[in-house]
């Protein structure tokens, strides 16, 4: 079996990736700079196996990178600054650099890489797709900050201004509301773009929110299992921005990886652009719901009217493209991924809360705001 690059690939869906390959059959290197939150002591991660060559480097660099694709038939592009902060520039060195640094080596020295998998993501839609009642489907914009100060959260119509109903995010059309989601689509863009022209097979998955052993704990900016999580093994209730009854759709780090394989394995996905999500959406309320009760906990979450602005008020991803690409599904359930991830995070030595220390930092930077009532 051939070598693979995964870049990222000491991170969450790295590293499973990572596993998944070597129990497959391939030789594996990652390049990974290691960095914080993710890796609060820029060490090699316990979880990653002994048969993964890992190189320290960053994707920004033209040593490190060339160094990591010396003798590789394909590369996982996984690593990317992920954040809610307002260092909009970061998001377009590393996530934009990287991804065009990436091409440009492989041109450049015309190195014999058969398939680049992009890690992309959900983000990328935005508020995601939508039914009027009167004006059909519609790809609305960021909703207003004046409606949000206003505690009024629910997507209206841009024709009409009524209530809109959700509906599943098919691939068709993008609509990036933040830094990140643009940087996402545009790490598509130059690879699909590069890829094509220049004859590397590329496909570009959009994750859903992925969960599982291995998400860092340290990161309290974004995810909601996590930092629920977290929440809850300090006793203290976890806390919902809005009203809790956003719809979002979750999927196992282990069905992500799964995912990956199939893409680098199958060229039916060639050139494509598919997502990878859960089977049904859930709303925050439902989900942490659940996660109260997994975890025997006889307590309420907090609601205290706080919103981040720039986040979606409902998308969930259509996966009927990549079934029919890949005869990819999802076979973990959200509740199943849950349990995973909380008896990994049981075993973890530091649990501390950061959500204060996070949730400052975003009032600051203007990212988490309050009602006003
Ligand atoms: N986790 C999710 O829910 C999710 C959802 C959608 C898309 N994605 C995408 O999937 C990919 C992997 O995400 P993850 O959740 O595993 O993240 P992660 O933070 O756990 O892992 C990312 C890894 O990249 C490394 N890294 C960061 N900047 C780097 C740089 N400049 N050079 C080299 N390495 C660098 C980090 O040290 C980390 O180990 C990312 O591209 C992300 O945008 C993740």
């Amino acid at each position: 079996m051939f070598k693979v690059l995964v870049t990222g690939g000491a991170g969450f869906i790295g590293s499973h990736t990572a596993d998944l390959l070597i129990k497959k059959g391939y030789e594996v290197r990652v390049l990974d700079s290691l960095t914080p939150p993710v890796h609060p002591h820029k060490e090699r991660p316990a979880y990653l196996t002994e048969d993964v060559e890992l190189i320290v480097g960053d994707v920004r660099n033209r040593n490190d990178m060339e160094k990591a694709l010396q003798g590789v038939k394909a590369v996982f592009h996984l690593a990317a600054y992920q954040d809610y902060l307002t260092d909009f520039s970061k998001f377009a060195l590393v996530n934009e650099g990287g991804t065009a640094l990436l091409y440009e080596i492989i041109v450049d020295r015309c190195l014999p890489v058969e398939k680049v998998v992009l890690g992309s993501s959900q983000a990328v839609y935005g508020e995601g797709k939508y039914q009027c009642s009167e004006h059909g489907v519609q790809n609305p914009p960021m909703r207003p900050l004046k409606q949000l100060e206003a505690g009024n959260w629910e997507v209206k119509c841009p024709s009409c201004g009524e209530q809109m109903k959700p509906l599943p995010t098919d691939e068709s059309t993008v609509n990036p509301h933040n830094q990140y989601a643009v940087s996402k689509y545009a790490q598509e863009l130059y690879a699909l773009t590069l890829g094509k022209r220049h004859d590397i097979p590329t496909v570009a998955l959009r994750y859903s929110i992925t969960q599982g052993p291995r998400q860092s704990i340290h990161n309290a900016y974004s995810g909601l299992l996590r930092s629920s999580v977290v929440r809850l093994l300090n006793n203290l209730a976890p806390v919902i921005y809005e009203d809790g009854q956003q719809l979002r759709d979750y999927v196992y780090v282990g069905d992500v990886a799964q995912a990956n394989l199939l893409a680098l394995e199958k060229g039916t996905a060639d050139f494509e652009v598919l997502n990878v999500g859960g089977e049904k959406p859930l709303t925050v309320l439902e989900y942490v719901g659940m996660l109260l009760k997994l975890c025997g906990a006889d307590m309420k979450p907090e609601i205290p009217g706080q919103f981040r602005f720039g986040d979606m008020r409902h998308v969930f991803s259509d996966i009927s493209r990549i079934e029919a690409v890949l005869g990819w599904r999802p076979v973990t359930s959200p509740k199943e991924a849950a349990q995973r991830y909380v008896a990994w995070a049981q075993s973890q030595p530091e649990i501390e809360d950061s959500y204060a220390g996070a949730a400052t930092t975003m009032k600051r930077l203007g990212v988490l705001r309050v009602v006003e009532r």
